[in-house]
């Protein structure tokens, strides 16, 4: 498949490129680290039929769901700096077989760099899955090792969702206002497994991202730029708490009465 022939996937490979350049930019996406995925089904009007031509690989588990789908996915190894430069050479499409347990990597005739998809496929693929059961509108699943998200999590006290969560709604009034279900706290597991990917798609059912404890980050929204954006924000909230305790102040935070009535505000956007 030509990606750069196709208007709309190619608006989003940029899209995509612009973001990782973000992620680079602040500091979230030491080497490789970070992932970031794109359900792109809309964008394609003729799939392709002679699949037998593109590489295939088998999943470890089936995403009935996502069955014919496709997704832009970015690759194992690489880097969000070099995706900016280059984002033909650092994401590809995936097509998922009739059972969504196998993927063609299609927008590459045959294997000549070895690239694979994000080794936390599972997540990602488990969270698309999420999204169409739901039948919400989110498009983008993306992972970044956000540094102020992760050293909190150095901190026994703050590895626990209430304690996390009344930290950043209580930072900055915005902090409700977009992310109003907070942060689900996974306990570290293996990243790249089945357990983690498991873990995180529960705790998204009731959250708006999750945070894996000495990790990073995983966020879901309906452009790379709302999803980068999610992270944002709370990565601001978390900055300010650290600059308050660098300079001796113990913050505030706003008051529970404050914080409901910005979730009531928040309910009406
Ligand atoms: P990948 O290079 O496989 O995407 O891994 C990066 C990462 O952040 C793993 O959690
Ligand atoms: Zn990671």
């Amino acid at each position: 498949m030509d990606i750069e022939s196709n208007k709309e996937l190619k608006q989003l490979l940029l899209e995509m490129a612009e973001v990782a350049d973000f992620l680079w930019k602040r500091g979230w996406a030491e080497r490789n680290a970070g992932n970031i995925s794109i359900s792109v089904d809309h964008c394609i009007k003729k799939p392709l039929q002679n699949l037998e031509a593109y590489p295939s690989f088998e999943l470890d588990r089936a995403y009935p769901k996502l069955a014919t789908k496709h997704f832009l996915v970015t690759g194992t190894g690489k880097r969000m700096r070099d995706l900016a430069r280059n984002p033909l050479e650092n994401a590809r499409i995936i097509r998922l077989n009739n059972k969504g347990d196998a993927y063609w990597i299609i927008s590459q005739q045959e294997i000549i760099d070895n690239f694979q998809p994000t080794s936390e496929l599972p997540t990602h693929l488990g969270i698309h899955q999420m999204i169409k059961e739901r039948g919400s509108q989110e498009k983008v699943v993306m992972h970044a090792h956000v540094s102020e998200l992760i050293a909190l999590t150095q901190s026994a006290e703050h590895c626990d969702e209430d304690t996390l969560n009344k930290l950043i709604w209580g930072m900055h009034p915005e902090t409700m206002i977009f992310i109003p279900k907070g942060i689900g706290f996974i306990p570290f597991v293996m990243p790249g497994t089945e357990e983690i990917a498991r873990k995180t798609i529960q705790s998204l059912a009731d959250h708006d991202m999750v945070l894996w404890e000495k990790h990073g980050i995983f966020a879901i929204g309906s452009s790379v730029y709302d999803t980068f954006d999610a992270i944002d924000i709370v990565s601001k909230s978390v900055k300010i708490w650290f600059m308050c305790r660098s300079a001796g102040i113990q913050p505030q935070g706003l008051s529970e009465e404050k914080l409901a009535s910005l979730r009531d505000l928040s309910s009406r956007f």
